[in-house]
Order: structure tokens, then sequence, then C-alpha cells
């Protein structure tokens, strides 16, 4: 039997007080987490083209930048490291003054308000650009997760709360929990980019990280789109490697594996990443006049929300903390 005339959904709906008080999920600027790209060259900062709003700063131009996210209420930002040289073993991504430690020694310096994440990938410092070290055109998985550990426990020594491990190779949240424990950096926590596809959306932020592989591409270590039991696999097995928190990456094209991911551990934080590509989509249409910019790009932070996130990295972080307090 229909309900309706006796039931009216839109009464909920007849106001703005009203819609508030049905609300399910909301956005707030903790929820976001903001990714900060590091150069070690002056000549290398400044704006990403096919990034509008986005720049990579030097260690010594962080200050303002980091002001700015504290000033909207942002709690957390994630650094990627763009080192000045480039070669076949990641010698840039290690040792004390890597440039991703030196930014998060900064970060620490100016604030304690900011919980600090470190990308650990060896893409952006690997002359080949592959995610790992590479014998003949295949990526070596074990010979990398040396690396990593070492990585991590560079980033973990210089005060990062998180590491985040984004290369997909196997076992490797569990060499970078070793390797933390063996260097007495007990209380660094791990967050795992468990579930990352091989993904066209990452364009942009190749041009930005000048991480484009050399040859070949992803799909030996990052995931296929077509799959979504696999991310299970994935997240279960980061989780029993001893992961603190996981990721789905990219987020909107990936609603449904958030959810099932969610759903599958839902005591376990997990993250999304609004990847580059779903930002620059955003800001050509906005740019063009297709697309009101604020609006499509909180109903899609909304909806990653929605799907189960728990928390968002995204380019809009800064301006979408922003619009949500002036709404
Ligand atoms: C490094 C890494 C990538 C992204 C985050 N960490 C790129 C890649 O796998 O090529 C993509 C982020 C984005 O597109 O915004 N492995």
């Amino acid at each position: 039997m229909s309900e309706f005339p006796a039931k009216r959904m839109r009464r909920m709906r007849n106001t703005a007080a009203l819609r508030e008080l049905r609300r399910e999920t909301r956005l707030s600027p903790p929820d976001f987490i903001h990714p900060i790209f590091v150069v070690e060259e002056n000549s290398a900062a400044g704006p990403v083209p096919s990034m509008p709003g986005v720049s990579r700063h030097t260690v010594d131009s962080l200050d303002r930048e980091i002001e700015a996210v504290i000033s909207v209420g942002i709690r957390s930002v994630l650094v990627f490291g763009v080192p000045a040289q480039k070669n076949p073993t990641a010698a840039g991504a290690l040792g004390e003054d890597n440039v991703v430690s030196r930014a998060v020694s900064r970060i620490k310096d100016l604030t304690d308000r900011l919980a600090v994440i470190t990308d650990v990938c060896l893409c952006s410092y690997t002359d080949h650009g592959h995610c790992g070290v590479i014998h003949g055109e295949q990526v070596d998985n074990d010979a990398s997760l040396e690396l990593l550990g070492n990585m991590a426990v560079a980033h973990a020594r210089a005060g990062a709360d998180l590491v985040a491990p984004s290369g997909m190779m196997d076992g490797m949240v569990r060499a970078i929990r070793r390797a933390l424990d063996e260097a007495r950096c007990h209380d660094a926590g791990i967050l795992s980019y468990a579930v990352k596809y091989a993904s066209s959306f990452y364009g942009p932020f190749r041009d930005a990280a000048e991480s484009t592989p050399a040859f070949g591409d992803r799909r030996s270590y990052q995931m296929d789109p077509a799959n979504a039991l696999e991310a299970l696999a994935e997240a279960r097995l980061d989780i029993e490697e001893g992961t603190d928190a996981i990721m789905v990456k990219p987020a909107l094209p990936y609603l449904d594996v958030i959810r099932r991911v969610k759903d599958a551990y839902p005591h376990v934080p997990l993250a999304a990443y609004q990847v580059s590509g779903e930002y620059s989509m955003i800001k050509a249409a906005a740019a063009n006049g297709w697309l009101d910019e604020q609006k499509v790009a909180l109903e899609s932070l909304i909806a990653i929300k929605r799907a189960g996130a728990d928390m968002i990295i995204t380019y809009f972080a800064k301006d979408a903390s922003r619009w949500l307090s002036s709404v």
C-alpha cells in the first residue's frame, strides 16, 4: 500500500532549517587532509599549470602555506617531496636531510596544531619514475621494501605523525612497521594506500611530482579499475600487517569501493583521496563557466564522506574549509 498522501517526504525539505535537521552527513575542515608539494630548488617552486590553485613550495617558503592551512581550521597535511636530483635507487629519499624530513621539521617547528603525514614512495626520487627499484624492466618488490622502511624512519625521526606508503608494494606495511619499531619510532603510525588503482586520474599530479614513469606503466603494482573484491583483500592484508588507517584512491570514481571497504572494516579509519584529475576536471569545467566550482566541489566531497570515508585528502581542502564556514 502506498503511504502517500499521509507520508510526504517533502515536508522535511521545506525550509533550510528543516533540511539542516534532516542532514545525514556533514563536512568540516578537520575532515580534510591538505596535500603539500615540497621542492628542493627555488626555481622549481610556483604554480602547477595542470592544477590551478596548487603551488609547489620550498622548505623556506612553507610558512605562509602552513599559516593559511591553520587559519581555515584544517588539522592535517600530507607532504610530497620533489628532489632536485633523481637516481636509480632513490637516494634523495633517504638520509636525514631529504626534502620531506626537512619540511616535516619545519612544519613541526612552526606549529603543534597539525598532524603531519608523509607520502612514502620512490617514484618522484627515481630517474625511471617507478615506485620501486628496477631490475631489467620489472619493479623489484622485495628489494624496494628496505628502501621504503628507511624512508619511513627518516620521516618519523623528523617528526611525522603518520607515514603513508603509496607504492603498492606487497608487504610494504609490515616492512615499514618493522623498520619503525626497530628504530624505536613506536609512535609513528601508518596510513597505507591500501587500495590504489592504476588510474588515469593521476595525470596532473605526475606533473606536480615529476613522477611519470619513463617506460611502461604502473599496472603491475597498482590495481585494475575493474576490481572491487580485490580491494577487500588489499585492505585486509594491510590491516593484518599493522596499518593504523587505510586509504582508497581515487575517490569519486570508486565510491562503491569506499563503501565496501568501510562496511568490511568499519573499525579501521578510512581515508579517500580525491586525486589530481578529479580536482583539475572540476577546475577546468568551472574555468569554462560550465560548472559551479564551489557547489560541485562540495557535492563531490560530501559524496565521498557519505560513501564511508572518515577523512578526505583533497586539493580543495583550503577552499572547501573557507566555503563551509561562509554558508
Ligand atoms: C605516488 C603517488 C601518486 C599519487 C599520490 N602518490 C601518483 C602515482 O601513483 O602515479 C597521485 C595523487 C594525485 O593524483 O593527486 N605513488
